[in-house]
């Protein structure tokens, strides 16, 4: 599924630009392209950059095994 149809970057491109440090709407833009063109992801981009960051600090918080 596209996270931004202008730029044709995936969902999961952006996840993964996400757990490579964007931490902006802009960061996601200079590494991928997403939201670079008419606007209309930034909100879902953002809200991808939120749930990616959660799901990241729960598996932080995760017992460490031996
Ligand atoms: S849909 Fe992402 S910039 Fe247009």
């Amino acid at each position: 599924m596209y996270a931004c149809i202008c730029a044709a970057v995936t969902t999961s491109q952006v996840e993964a630009t996400i757990l490579a440090g964007a931490r902006t709407v802009s960061d996601i833009g200079e590494r991928c392209f997403a939201g670079t063109g008419c606007g209309n992801c930034h909100r879902r981009l953002q809200r991808l950059i939120d749930e990616t960051k959660s799901s990241a600090e729960r598996v932080e918080k995760l017992p460490q095994s031996a």
